[in-house]
């Protein structure tokens, strides 16, 4: 459920709001003001206001990558902004698009343009303001790589700053933002398309896909399709069962771990990473500890998919947390890997 707020010309608000509609995992929480900011210049009045100003602020996108641990005790702020901007320039075309656009909204309407490099992103759910926050990836691509610069209002130095794509750091599910969340409120995004697309079809499951789909040249349109396909089996839906995708990160180790343990426990997946070191599949262990499908009350792991956290109905923040913190103690002693949880945790 979303309930009304009050408009103030630009933005909106609502007291001891429930957000239980504005997370994926459903969790039934509650923040004491709700903000949704429809015009991004009304940012420094917003959070000029007394009641917002004496508390913490929490900017959340459509709460996919979040799990609320109790009540927030502050403000609640939600970039309600829309638009896309097009700059055509010569080998490249520059998307600026709001931070409040449904990400996967935005991925299909630039396919439906022409312009190319975003298909493997397809049907990530989130807003475009949350995806350089932990360079979202999938099939082989991060965001990323197409982001040319961030708009955001610094609230340390109260202005609105750009930030080049070198500023913003990104790596393996991490950037400069993730690591500094109360400075950072998103604004827009700009995004470079080169106009002659580079196919990425290397990640397992692609090239199979296009081949039941009968396709032998493939365009972006075609793997947009082919990952769709993989999504839509792998992955639980959060309409259906509440979920946030990952709910760990896929652990870097080093070389020479990865070979220990591959030797140890044959068929462990790990993938060469940056700087020699090497990437284990979290779902692996997860499911050969023996977790997968396994529930304590409403909080479980999901069956589909070892790396899925799923909340089966009425699973509370501190129920699905001390599921995770079960899961994470099983893979350790079995392992000796220690997980990281992917979303980010509020309240
Ligand atoms: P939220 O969950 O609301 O917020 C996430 C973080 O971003 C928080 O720290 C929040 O404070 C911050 N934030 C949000 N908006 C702003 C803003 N405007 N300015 C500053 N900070 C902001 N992720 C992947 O990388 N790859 C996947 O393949 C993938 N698949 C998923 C599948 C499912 C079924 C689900 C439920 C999730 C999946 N995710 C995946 C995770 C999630 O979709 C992404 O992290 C997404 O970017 C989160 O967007 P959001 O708008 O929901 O952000
Ligand atoms: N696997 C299992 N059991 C399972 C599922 C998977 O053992 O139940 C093993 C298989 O060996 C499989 C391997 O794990 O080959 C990898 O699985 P998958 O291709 O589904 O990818 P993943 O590593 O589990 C990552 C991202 C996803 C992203 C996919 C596709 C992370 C933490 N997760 O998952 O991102 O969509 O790759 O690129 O990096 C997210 O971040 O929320 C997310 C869904």
């Amino acid at each position: 459920m979303i309930e009304p707020l009050t408009d103030l010309g630009g933005f909106a608000l609502a007291s001891n709001a429930t957000l239980a509609g504005r997370n994926t995992l459903r969790v039934d929480a509650r923040a004491n003001l709700l903000v949704e900011v429809r015009d991004p210049t009304k940012l420094p009045e917003v959070l000029a206001y007394p009641a917002v100003a004496q508390g913490p602020v929490f900017v959340l996108g459509e709460g996919s990558n979040v799990l609320f641990t109790g009540d927030y005790r502050g403000t609640v702020l939600v970039m309600a902004t829309q638009g896309v901007e097009v700059f055509d320039r010569d080998d490249h075309v520059l998307l600026r698009v709001a931070a409040g656009e449904r990400w996967d909204d935005f991925v299909r309407w630039s396919l439906g343009k022409g312009y190319a490099g975003l298909e493997n992103l397809i049907m990530i759910p989130g807003t475009v303001g949350a995806a350089p926050i932990q360079n979202i990836g999938a099939y082989g691509v991060e965001v990323g790589e197409f982001i040319d610069s961030i708009e955001a209002y610094d609230r340390q130095a109260q202005a609105f700053v750009t930030l080049d794509r070198h500023a913003c750091a990104f790596s393996y599910r991490n950037s400069t933002m993730k690591h500094q969340p109360d400075r950072w409120i998103i604004v827009a995004v700009t995004f470079a398309l080169p106009r002659t697309p580079r196919l990425r079809l290397d990640y397992a499951g692609i090239g199979e896909e296009l081949t039941a789909m009968g396709v032998e040249k493939p365009a972006p349109f075609h793997i947009a399709e082919a990952v769709v396909r993989l999504r839509s089996r792998k992955l639980p839906d959060p309409a259906v069962i509440g979920n946030a995708g990952s709910f760990f990160k896929n652990p870097i180790v080093s070389a020479a771990q990865a070979q220990a343990l591959q030797l140890a426990h044959p068929g462990l997946p790990a993938w060469p990473h940056a700087g020699g070191t090497a990437k284990l599949s979290a779902a692996w262990l997860i499911e050969a500890a023996g977790l997968k499908g396994h529930r304590d009350g409403d909080a479980g792991i999901s069956g589909r998919h070892a790396l899925v956290l799923v909340n089966h109905g009425k699973a509370s923040g501190p129920q699905l947390l001390a599921f995770a913190r079960k899961v994470q103690a099983a893979v350790a002693t079995r392992f000796g890997v220690q997980l990281e949880p992917e979303p980010v945790f509020a309240g």
